[in-house]
């Protein structure tokens, strides 16, 4: 459920007409409903009721900083995974023991921040990184929480770019391997070995691949207590799936999800942690997009907008599916035709959707993207020269541009010319 509905033929985001936002902001642009945000946060912490537990919102979906902060004010952790992310999330003033960072290659220089800069944990992806960590940890005078991720070799059947729980996959160590890493990091000086951690994979649309994943870690818990280890944080990751078309098959409930939990590590009395993105900031955001032109092509037309694949790249690299609506409601009963909705960029692949069936649409109508708000503007490039749109929030029936579209001079004065050119 979202906040974006036609009234009286006209689509509003929470109380704001669409059209007013881009007569102000101009298109393209991404608009992100506070209430939604809010709603899917609750959702999640609501589901883990009865447990000890911290949501730490994934903030690689939507990392603009109102975003966080609407976020972390209504009790949000947040799952960092970078250098930037983690001073994004300290920008906006969320405590350091509420951020996780997660992500395969930690540098020495972002360990040293999160350690100097306050850190709830950090988990560990590999043996390597598990000795940096104590070495830098080691020469700062302090002692770095850990959980390690183990990879459960378990498919999370979803797209394979976002797939990270099999044995192939480039992240965790192998579970199998888990003993001997455990003790070793148990040994090392620098580290305070806190829990278990375990993400397999985003857009998941069932539950059974999470059962695999947590039923394992819930029996590999009791066999590191059994060899002294005092294990009592898991970190469960994120990846439940938003539905993208509305006539898809519903994918679990957040509330399902947290009863699932409940029966696969429950019983273990560890505080939960878990670092859902999509499903929070999915389909609290709109990419909205004028039609430049309609244009006839060989048996097909083409809604040519101005919005592009460097503005939301999702179609281009994982096929993905966004449903396309008009920000004015069309009359009911009227027809549908088929478009090919692309953008200007100079390749094929600049392709949103094809042969998408839509109600007919002339140079100037605005069009939203649902489904844009995860993955879309943190995911935007400058590619083709085109400068980052901007975003906005709405809260009721107040909106503000909480990241303005830069100048072309902006964009263009960045480079350098060396004085030798
Ligand atoms: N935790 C870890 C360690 C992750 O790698 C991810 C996502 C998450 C949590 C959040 O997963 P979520 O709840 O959002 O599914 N760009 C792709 C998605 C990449 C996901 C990467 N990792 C897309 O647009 O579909």
């Amino acid at each position: 459920m979202d906040h974006f509905l036609y009234r009286d033929g006209a689509l509003y985001a929470e109380d704001v007409p669409v059209a007013e936002i881009a007569a102000t902001v101009g298109t393209p642009f991404y608009v992100y409903s506070t209430a939604t945000l809010l709603r899917h946060y609750t959702l999640f912490d609501e589901a883990l009721d009865g447990m000890d537990h911290l949501v730490c919102y994934a903030m690689k979906a939507a990392s603009n900083q109102a975003i966080l902060k609407t976020l972390a004010d209504a009790g949000a952790g947040m799952d960092v995974v970078s250098m930037g992310e983690y001073l994004r999330a300290r920008a906006v003033g969320v405590p350091g023991d509420r951020i996780v960072f997660s992500g395969v290659g930690k540098t020495h220089e972002e360990i040293r921040t999160a350690l100097t800069g306050g850190i709830r944990q950090f988990n560990v992806e590999s043996e390597p990184e598990m000795r940096a960590i104590s070495e830098v940890a080691t020469s700062l005078g302090v002692v770095a929480p850990i959980t390690i991720r183990v990879n459960p070799d378990v498919d999370a059947k979803t797209h394979a770019k976002i797939a990270t729980g099999k044995s192939e996959n480039k992240f965790g160590i192998p579970i199998a391997r888990a003993r001997e890493v455990y003790a070793e990091a148990a040994a090392l000086p620098g580290l305070d070995v806190i829990g278990i951690d375990v993400h397999i994979g985003s857009q998941l649309t069932q539950l059974e691949p999470f059962a695999a994943a947590y039923s394992k870690v819930a029996e590999l818990t009791e066999t590191l207590r059994a060899d002294g280890h005092n294990i009592r944080r898991l970190d469960l990751g994120g990846g439940l799936g938003i539905p993208y078309t509305r006539s898809n098959e519903a994918p679990p409930l957040p509330s399902q999800y947290g009863d699932l939990i409940r029966e696969t590590v429950g019983h273990l009395g560890c505080e939960i942690e878990i670092e859902p993105g999509r499903l929070v900031a999915g389909n609290a955001g709109l990419m909205i997009s004028a039609v430049i032109y309609v244009k006839s092509g060989e048996g097909r037309d083409f809604l040519i907008l101005d919005g592009a694949m460097n503005d939301l790249i999702r179609p281009a690299m994982y096929e993905a599916h966004h449903d396309i609506i008009p920000v004015v409601e069309p009359a009911p009963g009227t027809e549908q035709q088929p478009y090919d909705i692309v953008g200007p960029v100079c390749e094929s692949g600049d392709t949103f959707a094809k042969q998408r069936m839509m109600t007919p649409l002339v140079s100037g109508d605005l069009v939203a993207f649902r489904g844009a708000g995860a993955y879309g503007a943190v995911m935007s490039s400058e590619y083709n020269s085109r400068p980052l749109i901007p975003e906005v929030l709405v809260k009721g029936d107040q909106f503000a541009v909480i990241r303005r579209r830069p100048t072309f001079d902006e964009m263009i004065n960045r480079d350098t010319i060396p004085e030798w050119l």
